[in-house]
């Protein structure tokens, strides 16, 4: 896999495994979409830790963060990252918090590729208002802090893309030219 050429390249790390694809990006970005999508283009199974996390707990993700509270939560992702760990041709969607995580976040970068999906938080904000399903997306202003926190830890995934204004097939057609070398 070579990329050194490519302007949406955050950093250099040619020593990447290029048989896993973690999504990366706050929440709303439309990383469950692009993976589903990507997934398709490379002919790679799909795994969404959100989903993963409900099914393992039997409740959705509201349900966990108002009976177990978020630090559960956190323990729950880290097990489900852990079992999506051994993957191989697989698109992973994360959710937005588990690349927040600075030990999840070295564990996705030795185990695969991370793509930085990135939408500017005014876009994300118009997404929101008909979405009940997002615990942390209730209060705007730490919306807006959180939003704000994590762009220093997404910039550290392999490739970012400008989610800005791109339709789910461009983003595809972008991260698998990068894939492809
Ligand atoms: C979270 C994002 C959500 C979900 C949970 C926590 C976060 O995933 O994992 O509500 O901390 O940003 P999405 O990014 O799919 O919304």
């Amino acid at each position: 896999m070579t990329a050194e050429t490519d302007t949406n390249r955050n950093i250099q790390t040619p020593s990447v495994r290029a048989d896993k694809v973690y999504l990366v990006g706050f929440m709303a970005a439309g990383k469950s979409s692009l993976a589903h999508a990507l997934g398709e283009r490379l002919k790679w199974r799909v795994e969404d830790m959100d989903g993963r996390i409900e099914a393992r707990e039997h409740m959705t993700i509201t349900e966990i963060f108002r009976r177990r509270g978020e630090p559960y939560f956190r323990t729950v992702e880290r097990a489900v990252l852990a079992e999506v760990l051994p993957l191989q041709h697989t698109v992973v969607a994360t959710g937005g918090g588990t690349f927040a995580d600075a030990n999840n976040q070295a564990l996705i970068n030795r185990n695969g590729v991370s793509i930085w999906l990135d939408v500017p938080l005014t876009q994300i904000i118009s997404r929101l208002p008909s979405d009940k399903h997002r615990p942390l997306a209730s209060n705007r202003e730490q919306l807006e802090r959180l939003y704000t926190l994590r762009q220093s830890a997404y910039s550290h995934a392999h490739l970012r893309l400008d989610g800005s204004g791109a339709t789910v097939g461009e983003l595809v057609e972008r991260a698998a030219d990068w894939l492809d070398g």
